[in-house]
């Protein structure tokens, strides 16, 4: 099939070459001329595992295309894809003026039937406003101009995306039609064959079911937060209550761990929205709205902890403190919301100089932060220990996993460890003589 993808950001690419590589046609278009020449120039704006390569073939075999060519981007295809941002306005509104400036785009080149499937997370009755705005930009022009709107969120976890994209656990659609529901069909059979994952609905359904999942996933991490801090309180492991709660199919072991709090582009973003959407129809929701407060305080835990440590934020004044972990997860460059942020922020603010080291997220840590004195960027995760007060652990890449502990003893001033994802083994740090603070399990001292 042809299809035409609006928006090269993070899941319009994703989505364009993954339905490149299925065999499909696929055109994906940008504004941004800047984005769209490196794109043909092979290069990859984000860091996805995968995804270098899926663009290449497809672009080498003349499956995938970038172009800033809007006219020649809507007669490609009758699927059009609207895969552009949706980023909070001032209110924590999900603003949608890219998304209709698309729509308004696609009714004003639209020379035949089009199926517009919207891919962008968007707050519920959003493909109502596209039709609306179709139907506006459209006027008078005959009835062959008909169109349909289709809901098609995605699914796709940062660092996952490629094989999130191509091994699907459900594909939903909402679709109002038989004909939007057969062109849907269709495109996502190659997806299909082992067994039917798709799920149809109605439009604003798959519109909701988009934010109720991830604001589920989010309500059990801040859920397990509020746990842990308990279980400090209260002289209980999280790490074995997470054990004995996961045990319970009904519970599960996945998205259950204790942390610094959720981050990227999605879960903050959609729960604010979600909450906002409530809020715009009169509906007090209570837990949406503690899901997010409770994650906000989870973002300052560490630094009360280092704070505290060090009896009071005053103390900080002068210290380095070594930060391994800067992006929001492993696997991924993104610092959208990462709680290292707001850890670093909070030691910037106390006086302390953070010397900061993670796998990927160097370059756009600098593009966030520029050159600063009290700021510097380790040449690897050892190097960034050299005389520090303290060791911090904001995300859980590999290869922090199992580190040289005796090397890093030597460079560290202190032995000292706040560990933010519980990736360490307390007794082993005992054992060797380390301090080390971890969340919702007992300080560790030698
Ligand atoms: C998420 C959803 O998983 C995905 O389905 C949706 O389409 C977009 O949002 P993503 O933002 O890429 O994907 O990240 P995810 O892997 O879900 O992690 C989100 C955050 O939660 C991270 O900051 C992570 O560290 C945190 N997290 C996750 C925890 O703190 N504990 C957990 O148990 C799981």
């Amino acid at each position: 099939m042809r299809l035409t993808i609006f928006g090269t950001g993070y899941v319009g690419l994703v989505t364009g070459a993954c339905l490149a590589d299925v065999g499909h046609q696929v055109v994906c278009v940008d504004v941004d001329a800047q984005k769209i020449a490196r794109l043909n120039a092979g290069e990859i704006p984000i860091h996805e595992p995968g995804l270098e390569d899926v663009v290449a073939r497809n672009v080498a075999a003349g499956t995938l295309e970038f172009t800033t060519d809007i006219e020649l981007a809507v007669s490609h295809a009758q699927v059009q894809f609207i895969a552009v941002g949706t980023p909070p306005d001032e209110s924590g509104a999900a603003d949608l003026k890219y998304v209709l400036a698309v729509a308004e785009s696609i009714g004003k080149s639209m020379d035949k039937r089009k199926v517009v499937v919207v891919k962008s997370t968007v707050p519920v009755g959003t493909s109502d406003k596209v039709r609306a705005k179709l139907r506006d930009v459209l006027g008078g022009r005959g009835s062959d101009l008909d169109f349909d709107v289709v809901s098609n969120p995605e699914f796709l976890k940062e660092g996952a995306a490629v094989n999130d994209f191509l091994k699907p656990d459900r594909i939903i659609i909402g679709a109002a039609t038989d004909h939007a529901r057969e062109v849907m069909k269709e495109l996502y059979e190659p997806f299909n064959r082992s067994h039917d994952r798709t799920i149809y609905m109605d439009v604003r359904s798959a519109e909701l079911t988009k934010y109720a999942a991830n604001a589920m996933l989010a309500t059990k991490i801040s859920f397990i937060n509020e746990i842990a801090n308990l279980a400090e309180l209260l002289g209980a492991d999280i790490e074995e209550v997470r054990r004995g709660i996961g045990a319970d199919p009904r519970i599960g072991y996945h998205f259950i761990y204790p942390g610094l709090g959720y981050g990227g582009s999605c879960f903050p973003k959609d729960v604010q929205a979600l909450g906002r959407t409530a809020s715009d129809i009169g509906y007090d929701a209570p837990l949406i709205a503690a899901v997010e407060a409770v994650n906000n305080r989870q973002k300052t835990t560490i630094f009360d902890k280092i704070s505290s440590h060090f009896g009071g934020k005053s103390a900080l004044a002068g210290k380095t403190i070594a930060v391994w972990g800067l992006a929001f997860k492993p696997n991924t460059d993104d610092m959208r919301e990462a709680p290292a942020r707001v850890l670093i922020e909070a030691l910037w603010d106390a006086g302390a100089k953070v010397v900061a080291y993670d796998p990927v997220a160097m370059a756009e840590t600098g593009r966030i932060y520029g050159q600063r004195d009290d700021f510097v960027l380790a040449k690897d995760k050892y190097s960034a220990l050299e005389d520090a007060d303290a060791l911090v652990v904001c995300t859980e890449w590999q290869q922090f996993r199992a580190p040289d502990f005796e090397e890093m003893a030597e460079r560290l001033a202190t032995k000292l460890i706040f560990d933010g994802r519980n990736i360490f083994a307390p007794d082993r740090l005992k054992r060797d003589g380390w301090t080390y603070f971890s969340v919702g399990r007992a300080p560790v001292y030698p």
